[in-house]
């Protein structure tokens, strides 16, 4: 087969990574594709940074359509990044018939049903493994290596950057910011940290595991998001004395009424693997009917870990190229006229178990009180702790976590045990998952 000319829109970290690794394993790459993949051309601002990586390999510009009106290039790899002008190129790289390689996770998210559709009018295919998970073969896994099970749930740490925030503030007691800069030194971060700390980044991505688990619409808008911003380190400490560990989770469940799509900072049992993954690595959990649980874990960032998600999807390009469009694997692994519109369960319908903490007067009647509002709504508790007051003080911290219940009802009731004169302030909630 002939070589498979490639080119790159973007040469920052993943584009040159994407590159190293084409180069050094060139010939392993070539005896699983059945042909040669090379970069041969590369789009980048920064027209002289692009030439002291490719050397003379490749042709430089720094016009994106030169890329994408170059008859010679097969397949378009898109690590621009952004919604705006990477959906635009996108588009256009479509319409003029090459096959498209992406890691802009917010773009599908946002814009994925539009740009698949747009991919299978004209019979080419847009594929993103690089999006979730860095080189985790997550979006294979769900797509294609899981595809006899009912996926029953989907729960992942799948932003690094807050990963390696909680792992810091839990092991060494630091403090939210530092540990933020530490992460953005590193080059972890999203140009806009705020995506990562405040749980965006993670729902782009649980959004399109989401689609592709459950043979739904990308639907980013409809996921809850809470980010990690407002933890505080008691809270982090109180879940280590239970037992837990905090972690931001993106949780994706099939319920009788719909999907729960939601993104917040869990408390899990520490026992479990999944609560052990730590620093900026990520892990997936899918539990499948047949398959049972299954867990993914890899590198979620970085060069040549996401690298080597793009080189995987051009491999996957170049062996299906000769492949009637008909036959190839679905974007979204179901057939596009076969998606559910099964509707995503609002945040009050969602049934989990709760961390609740509240700064009560240390005063007879006050648990009475408080477990009464709980009773009232049936929620029922499963473990109480009481901390000893600080000196001089008169509120004490008092720790609940409760059995399965739906958000309704604990809003409900923390709403009326706020309203209590004996409690200051307002009760921290963090939601809880076994994770069975
Ligand atoms: N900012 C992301 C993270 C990078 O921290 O996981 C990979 O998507």
């Amino acid at each position: 087969m002939k070589p498979i000319n490639v080119g790159l829109l973007g040469i920052g970290t993943v584009g040159s990574g994407t590159f190293r690794v084409l180069q050094r394993n060139s010939e392993e790459i070539s005896r699983r594709a059945g042909c040669a993949i090379r970069i041969t051309m590369v789009a980048d601002k920064d027209v002289a940074r692009a030439k002291a990586i490719v050397g003379d390999t490749a042709q430089v510009t720094a016009d994106a359509l030169d890329v994408i009106n170059n008859p010679q290039i097969d397949i378009v790899v898109e690590l621009i990044g952004g919604y705006t002008i990477a959906r635009e190129l996108i588009l256009k790289a479509i319409a003029s018939g090459k096959h498209v390689v992406t890691a802009n996770k917010a773009l599908l998210a946002l814009h994925g049903n539009e740009i698949f559709s747009a991919a299978r009018a004209r019979g080419v295919t847009v594929t993103f493994e690089a999006a979730v998970g860095g080189g985790i073969p997550i979006i294979k896994s769900l797509r294609e290596g899981l595809t006899a099970n009912r996926i029953e749930w989907i729960a992942g740490i799948i932003n690094g950057t807050s990963n390696f925030i909680l792992s810091e503030m839990r092991a060494k007691g630091a403090a939210f910011a530092d540990v933020l800069q530490e992460a953005q030194r590193m080059g972890y971060a999203e140009a806009d940290p705020t995506f990562d700390i405040e749980g965006v980044d993670a729902a782009h991505k649980l959004a399109i595991m989401a689609a592709i688990g459950f043979g739904i619409p990308v639907q980013f808008s409809k996921v809850h998001v809470e980010g990690i911003a407002k933890l505080a380190q008691e809270d982090i400490r109180y879940a280590e004395e239970l037992g837990y560990r905090i972690k931001l989770l993106g949780i994706a469940k099939r319920k009788p009424g719909g999907f729960e799509l939601r993104v917040h900072p869990t408390l899990i049992p520490a026992r479990q693997l999944i609560a052990n993954v730590e620093g900026v690595m990520n892990a997936i959990l899918v539990k499948g009917d047949a398959v049972g649980q299954t867990m993914y874990y890899g590198a979620g960032a970085g060069a040549e870990p996401t690298a080597s998600a793009v080189v995987a999807d051009l491999v996957d390009v170049a062996r299906m190229l000769t492949a009637d469009p008909e036959h190839r694997v679905p974007h979204l692994a179901f057939q596009p006229d076969r998606l559910s519109d099964v509707p995503i369960l609002p945040m009050g319908e969602v049934e989990t178990s709760y961390y609740l903490r509240l700064r009560v007067a240390d005063k007879a009647g006050v648990l009475a009180d408080i477990t009464r509002i709980l009773a009232d709504q049936g929620i029922s508790i499963e473990a109480l702790m009481q901390k000893e007051p600080h000196a001089g003080e008169e509120h004490v911290d008092i720790i609940l976590l409760t059995h399965l219940t739906q958000e309704k009802k604990i809003d409900i009731a923390i709403q009326r045990i706020e309203a209590l004169p004996v409690v200051s302030g307002n009760i921290t909630r963090i939601r809880m998952e076994s994770l069975q």
